[in-house]
């Protein structure tokens, strides 16, 4: 088909979300991932990608200050770019040139628990820490600035065990089932 949607996914480690994004929307035939982006030359989530056949872009975390992986973004010309488990920042270039079109999935209810070093369990402990009774998680536009744009999505849960890596487990099932959902809103509703 011929004027396919392209995404591609940014991610850094572990890679479930990526695979759960494979397995819900690589046959959708007016979809495309291009490929995926990733910091870390011994992430798990390139396996993935090589089990999938989704090509891979890795590079040095300078490469996102030295313009090669917004280089490589406007040969590729996605409609929309996918953070899934990245955790650097997207530096104010890319952000500029793809407005709108970059979204990202944190594990906390935002603005709460965002920002640098919250990621992963990291956040899953602050928030048992600070005896939070709800949680969840946040899709949300990415900008210049950590964790702060636009939010397009939250789901909320409460927290009924004061167990960080049970919460964890929780919130990342729940991201699973709707951000592919979520991507395909954002491909069509006009913005990507
Ligand atoms: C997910 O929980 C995602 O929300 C989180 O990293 C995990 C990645 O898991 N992202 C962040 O914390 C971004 N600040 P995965 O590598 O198994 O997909």
């Amino acid at each position: 088909m011929e004027n396919k949607k392209k995404i591609v996914v940014f991610a850094s480690g572990n890679g479930s979300g990526f695979e759960n994004i494979c397995k819900k929307l690589l046959d959708l035939e007016f979809l495309e991932i291009s490929k995926l982006y990733c910091n870390n030359n011994k992430a798990l989530v390139l396996d993935r990608a090589k089990k999938y056949g989704i090509e891979n872009f890795i590079f040095q975390n300078n490469d996102l200050k030295n313009k090669k992986v917004l280089l490589d973004l406007q040969k590729v010309k996605p409609d929309l770019i996918v953070l899934a488990g990245f955790l650097k920042k997207i530096p104010t270039d890319i952000t500029n040139k793809f407005k709108h079109k970059i979204i990202n999935i944190h594990p906390s209810l935002l603005p709460k628990y965002g920002g640098k070093g919250m990621y992963g369990e990291n956040v899953h402990k602050k928030v048992i820490e600070n005896n939070e009774k709800e949680s969840g998680f946040t899709i949300h536009y990415v900008d210049q600035n950590y964790d702060e744009g636009d939010i397009i999505f939250q789901k909320k849960i409460p927290i009924k065990k004061k167990d960080p890596v049970n919460l964890g487990k929780e919130v990342l099932k729940l991201e699973h089932k709707y951000y592919p959902e979520i991507i395909l809103k954002c491909l069509s509703d006009g913005k990507s």
